[in-house]
């Protein structure tokens, strides 16, 4: 499949290419912003990995993760998408933006754009978040795109929520 380019009222979520596997090793050696994720660190082999994850994702499901744009300066500024997880046989809209990037409401305008399109486009049925209790900005983005929460759950060692939205829910 092609994979689509959405636009949002200040970002473009693009296709991602091996290229852009610097930028995003940049971003993600910011502190802290891996603090809510199980114990990782993404060396640039490691960010190549999650690319060339993402784009065999995207043909095999006909949805994934997209690289995160602003329209204002075009420089990649994160990650944002829908994703396939095999432990919950559930999708997930999952979300990461450089402190530079922060505080503008860009996540919340992504994770919106990708239920969207998980709906609208991909078919699905339902689409959860999975949230640390103490992310507060992520559960914010997660209710402002309609997401509810359902339940608590220990996944990958670490306790988490789980929030839901079903396609006749969605209102935004
Ligand atoms: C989660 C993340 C993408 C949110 O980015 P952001 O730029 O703050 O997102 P938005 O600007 O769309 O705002 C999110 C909401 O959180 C609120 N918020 C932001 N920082 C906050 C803080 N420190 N405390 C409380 N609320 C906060 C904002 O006010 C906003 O809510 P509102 O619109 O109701 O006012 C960003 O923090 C991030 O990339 N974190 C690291 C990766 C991560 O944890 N991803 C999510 C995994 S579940």
């Amino acid at each position: 499949m092609t994979i689509p380019t959405l636009g949002t009222s200040h970002l473009i979520l693009r296709p991602w290419t091996l290229e852009d596997a610097d930028s995003l090793f940049l971003i993600l050696q910011e502190p802290d912003i891996l603090k809510y994720y199980p114990p990782t660190a993404f060396t640039l082999e490691k960010t190549q990995r999650y690319i060339e994850h993402q784009l065999k994702h995207w043909q095999e499901r006909g949805y994934g993760h997209w690289a995160v744009v602003t329209q204002a300066g075009g420089h990649v500024v994160g990650w944002n998408g829908l994703e396939y997880l095999p432990e919950l046989d559930e999708v997930e809209v999952a979300y990461l933006l450089s402190q530079r990037v922060r505080g503008h409401g860009f996540a919340t305008q992504a994770a919106c754009a990708a239920v969207r399109f998980g709906f609208e486009k991909a078919g699905l049925k339902k689409i959860i978040g999975l949230v640390h209790p103490e992310n507060i900005p992520s559960i914010h983005v997660l209710e402002k795109c309609g997401l509810v929460f359902i339940d608590r759950l220990t996944l990958w060692g670490l306790k988490i929520r789980r929030y839901q939205i079903e396609s006749r829910r969605q209102d935004k």
